[in-house]
């Protein structure tokens, strides 16, 4: 009898313990999964330990990253050393982040470059979302680069084309082969800068050339330290000295600027300040002066804002003119179809004008297929400013965001052969119907990005879209051309964070 019911007891217990266990195991789960729902990262590729995801990274990043995005989603995190970011790469999350969140993702990360910054807190490019931006945007927007200073310039850069077609003639004339890509750069180097500074200030013709072979420097040595980034903390070791070489790369840009606001100075004092004429220095001289001005400008900033007007827009509209050259040459079809557009509006006895492109549809839709396949800045950058969710993953605050946009602007997702060069998909009657709202370059088109979109959007669009136009046209309305080494232009991309070409573009300029 005592053994029956000592296993009865047994029985019992047993059942005790596993009902027990089992609410124990099932609590434990849900409480798992809520707080892994709570907490739930981007997808993310398999990392190593310390590299993180480097090992899966090539050289040319936005395209490393298009790869990645097929395989693990339009919403990734990615981890390169001690750098984290989360990767952005289709249209519907651009739109989470460039619209719907747009106030969350307006600030820009600090950069392995920054500690060498002697502007640091005057950055207006890369600057942190605050009242110091919120001031300088505008001032961009409304005056520095806004339709009438921009009309005001309209001569300068007339000029400089003028002096462009010259030199690409005297190579012509000569049977010698032209770098297009080092003209191009002096082109649009020389227009900012006279823009910005007018030459006519200081009488020294080198200025010009001066500053062009600074921000050549900059952008190595401040993409070299980016590369950095990677290192976390040890970056501060600084064992190639680029951090030193670039700290005095800057202090000489200050010199050189200094001089010339003393300049602009002294020629308000002795009265020379006709609003006609004047420059973005005198602007920003006026508004430094200015008592009522919502925010007190510093020199400092002054000299920071220049700096950023030149790395953000020479370089830029440099590349995308490359490109548009490169794919121009390797589809003589395209090339025709363009200059008897050009000649049946411009005709034969005058360059191209700023004024004439609003009549040349296809010039236009040649300009923006280049920066569909080729955006100047391919990764956009933006930093999360409070934690949030975005396509139902959490992005927490400080995160760096990455917008892919040389991957949104070729998913197949929203266009037809992504990666051919086709300009008649921008035209009126494509069916693809992009052009149809002209609302591209306000970046409302979210699968069409090469200048951002929302509160940060590119300052300088308006006026990267007058130097491009008149230029192509130019070129294509006066000269054949033909590449100096091979039959084709090598379209290949070179490596790092922008859209560079690979190798440089050199032809030869022929009379047609
Ligand atoms: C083809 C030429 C250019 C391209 C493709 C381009 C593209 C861009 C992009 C993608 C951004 C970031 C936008 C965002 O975060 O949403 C940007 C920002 C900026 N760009 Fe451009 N850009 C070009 C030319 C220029 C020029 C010529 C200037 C002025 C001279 C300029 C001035 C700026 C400035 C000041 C910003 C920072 C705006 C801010 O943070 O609020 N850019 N650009």
């Amino acid at each position: 009898m005592a053994t029956t019911a000592g296993t009865d007891l047994m029985y019992y217990f047993v059942i005790f313990v596993w009902f027990i266990t089992a609410l124990l195991v099932h609590f434990f789960i849900k409480s798992c999964l809520k707080t892994r729902s709570a907490t739930q990262n981007p997808p993310s590729p398999p990392a190593l330990p310390f590299i993180g995801h480097l090992h899966l990274i090539g050289s040319v990043l936005p395209k490393s990253f298009q790869t990645l995005a097929r395989r693990y989603g339009p919403l990734m995190l990615i981890r390169m050393g001690a750098s984290t970011c989360v990767v952005v790469s289709n249209a519907a999350i651009a739109k989470e982040i460039f619209k719907t969140q747009d106030l969350n993702f307006s600030s820009r990360p600090e950069f392995g470059s920054s500690e060498y910054f002697i502007y640091r807190g005057s950055r207006f490019v890369m600057a942190q979302y605050g009242d110091y931006w919120r001031f300088m945007k505008k001032l961009c927007m409304t005056k520095l680069l806004a339709v009438p200073q921009l009309d005001r310039s309209v001569n300068i850069r007339d000029e400089e084309i003028e002096k462009l077609v010259e030199r690409v003639e005297k190579s012509s004339r000569e049977g010698k082969p032209c770098d297009l890509s080092g003209e191009l750069t002096t082109l649009t180097n020389n227009m900012i800068c006279r823009m910005a500074m007018s030459t006519r200030c200081s009488g020294n013709e080198n200025e010009a050339e001066e500053i062009h072979e600074l921000m050549r420097e900059f952008l190595e040595l401040a993409g070299k330290l980016s590369i950095g980034d990677v290192l976390g903390p040890l970056k501060m070791l600084d064992f190639s000295g680029n951090g030193k070489k670039l700290l005095s790369a800057l202090q000489r840009f200050d010199a050189l600027v200094e001089r010339i606001i003393e300049e602009h100075e002294s020629k308000a004092t002795e009265g020379g300040g006709e609003d006609q004429k004047k420059d973005l220095m005198d602007i920003l001289l006026d508004t430094f002066r200015d008592p009522t001005a919502e925010v007190k400008l510093t020199k400092k900033d002054i000299k920071s804002f220049l700096l950023d007007i030149f790395m953000a827009g020479t370089d830029t509209s440099s590349a995308a003119m490359q490109w548009a050259m490169g794919h121009l040459i390797n589809h003589p079809e395209i090339f025709k179809k363009l200059r008897e557009e050009i000649n049946s509006v411009v005709g034969p006895n005058r360059l191209v004008k700023e004024s004439d492109i609003s009549n040349l549809p296809y010039l236009r839709a040649v300009i923006k297929e280049t920066l569909r396949l080729h955006p100047s800045a391919p990764l956009i950058i933006r930093e999360c400013a409070e934690d949030c969710k975005v396509n139902g993953s959490i992005v927490k605050a400080k995160t760096r965001v990455l917008v892919n946009v040389y991957a949104i602007m070729r998913d197949p997702n929203s266009w037809t052969n992504p990666d051919e060069f086709v300009p008649e998909r921008f035209l009126e009657s494509s069916e693809e119907r992009v052009g149809e709202h002209q609302m591209e370059f306000k970046g409302q088109n979210f699968r069409y990005l090469p200048f951002g979109s929302g509160r940060r959007v590119c300052a300088g669009a308006s006026l990267a879209m007058l130097m491009m136009h008149p230029a192509i046209g130019s070129l294509v309305q006066r000269f054949d051309w033909k590449p100096k080494d091979g039959e084709k232009v090598d379209l290949k991309q070179g490596p790092g964070f922008a859209t560079e070409m690979a190798n440089p573009l050199v032809c030869y300029p022929v009379a047609p």
